[in-house]
C-alpha cells in the first residue's frame, strides 16, 4: 500500500465500501448475507487487508486514511446488522407461516362402525319377548320348498309359489328357495319342541322383489309362535298390544282386521294407531289347525297364535322413514341418526 497517493487509497476504500454495500443490500437470505459479509468484512476482504497494512503507511497518511477506513467497517457493520435484523425477521416469519397450524380445519375421523338400527330392533324385540318368558329360534335362509310353503298349508299353486316372487335354488329338484318370510322357522321349531311353544323368529328373508321406495328383495321379518292349553285370540291381542306398545309406546293399540293367511284361521292384519292413524303393521292369526297336525300337535289339546310383521317397516313407521332404501343401503349417515355407535 506504501507509496500510493491519498487519492488513490480513498479511491480503493471507496471501492471496497460501495462493493460491500450492494453485496450486503442485495442478499435474499441469511446464508447470501454471511457469505457477503466474509468477503466485504471478513479478513481476506479489501477493507481488511488495507487495515492490516497502515502501519506501512507514510505517518501522515495514517491518520486520515485509518479514519476512512474505520468508517467504511463501521458502515459496512451497520448495514450488516440491520439486514441480518431483516432477514432473521422474514426467516421467522416463513417458518411460522409453514408450521402453520388451521385450528379451524375438520378433524379427521376415523368412524369406528356403528350398530345398524335393524340389528338394534332385532335385539330390541328378543328383549321384549325374552321378558315375557319367550325363547328366539333361528332357522336357515335356505330353506326347503316343503317347510316354506307346504308344511305352512300354501298350496302348490298358491301365488307366493310363482316365479315371481320367490328365489327358487337350481337345480329345481333340489326343492330349496330362499325362504320368503321367518314363518318355516314356526314349522321347524313345532317339529323339534314340544307345546307350551313360546318363541320369537327373527331372520332374513327373501323375495324377487326391484329395490325401489317400499320394497326390497332382502328384507327382515319377527315371527311370533305360542302353541300352548287354551291359547285364545284374547291371548294374541294381549300380546299384540302389549308388543305394540313396547316398539312405538304406550298410547298405542293394536287393532285386528280380518284377513287370510293359509297358515292361521282365523287370520287378521295387525294395525296401530299411531300418529293419529291407523297403520297396517303386520299379519297374524290362531295357527290353522292343519299346520299343527301337519307338525304332530293334538289339536284336541293345544291351539296356538302367530304373528309376523316386518323389521324395516317396523323401523320405518316409527322414525318416519319414507324409503326403504335408506336402511338396506348401509349409508353411514342414516346408521348414525337411527343406529347406534360411530362418529
Ligand atoms: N308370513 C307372513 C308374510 O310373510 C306374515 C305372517 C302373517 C306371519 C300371519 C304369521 C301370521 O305368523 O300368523 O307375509
Amino acid at each position: 500500500m506504501s507509496g500510493k497517493s491519498e487519492e488513490s487509497l480513498r479511491a480503493e476504500i471507496e471501492v471496497g465500501r460501495v462493493a460491500g454495500e450492494k453485496a450486503l443490500a442485495s442478499a435474499t437470505d441469511l446464508e447470501t448475507l454471511k457469505s457477503a459479509k466474509q468477503s466485504h468484512l471478513g479478513e481476506k476482504s479489501a477493507i481488511a487487508k488495507m487495515s492490516q497494512s497502515l502501519g506501512s503507511l507514510d505517518a501522515s497518511l495514517k491518520a486520515p486514511i485509518g479514519k476512512v477506513l474505520g468508517e467504511a467497517r463501521n458502515h459496512l457493520n451497520e448495514l450488516f446488522d440491520r439486514r441480518l435484523a431483516e432477514l432473521t425477521l422474514q426467516r421467522d416469519r416463513e417458518v411460522i407461516e409453514s408450521e402453520r397450524v388451521d385450528v379451524t380445519l375438520p378433524l379427521r375421523r376415523n368412524p369406528q362402525g356403528g350398530i345398524h338400527p335393524l340389528t338394534l330392533i332385532d335385539q330390541e324385540i328378543a328383549d321384549i319377548f325374552i321378558g315375557l318368558g319367550y325363547r328366539v329360534m333361528e332357522g336357515p335362509e335356505l330353506e326347503s320348498a316343503w317347510l316354506n310353503f307346504d308344511a305352512l298349508n300354501i298350496p302348490a299353486d298358491h301365488p307366493a309359489r310363482t316365479m315371481q316372487d320367490t328365489f327358487f335354488i337350481e337345480p329345481i329338484e333340489s326343492n330349496l328357495v330362499l325362504r320368503t318370510h321367518t314363518s318355516p322357522t314356526q314349522i321347524r321349531t313345532m317339529l323339534t319342541q314340544d307345546p307350551p311353544i313360546y318363541v320369537i323368529c327373527p331372520g332374513r328373508t327373501f323375495r324377487s322383489d326391484e329395490l325401489d321406495a317400499t320394497h326390497t328383495p332382502v328384507f327382515s321379518q319377527v315371527e311370533g309362535l305360542v302353541v300352548d292349553e287354551g291359547i285364545s285370540m284374547a291371548d294374541l291381542k294381549g300380546t299384540l298390544d302389549y308388543f305394540a306398545k313396547q316398539i312405538f309406546g304406550e298410547d298405542v293399540v293394536a287393532r285386528l282386521r280380518p284377513s287370510y293367511f293359509p297358515f292361521t284361521e282365523p287370520s287378521a292384519e295387525v294395525d296401530i294407531f299411531f300418529n293419529g292413524r291407523w297403520i297396517e303393521w303386520g299379519g297374524c292369526g290362531m295357527v290353522n289347525p292343519r299346520v299343527l297336525e301337519t307338525c304332530g300337535i293334538d289339536t284336541a289339546k293345544y291351539s296356538g297364535f302367530a304373528f309376523g310383521m316386518g323389521l324395516e317397516r317396523t323401523l320405518m313407521v316409527r322414525h318416519q322413514v319414507t324409503d326403504i332404501r335408506a336402511i338396506v343401503e348401509g349409508d353411514l349417515r342414516f346408521t348414525r341418526r337411527f343406529g347406534m355407535g360411530g362418529r
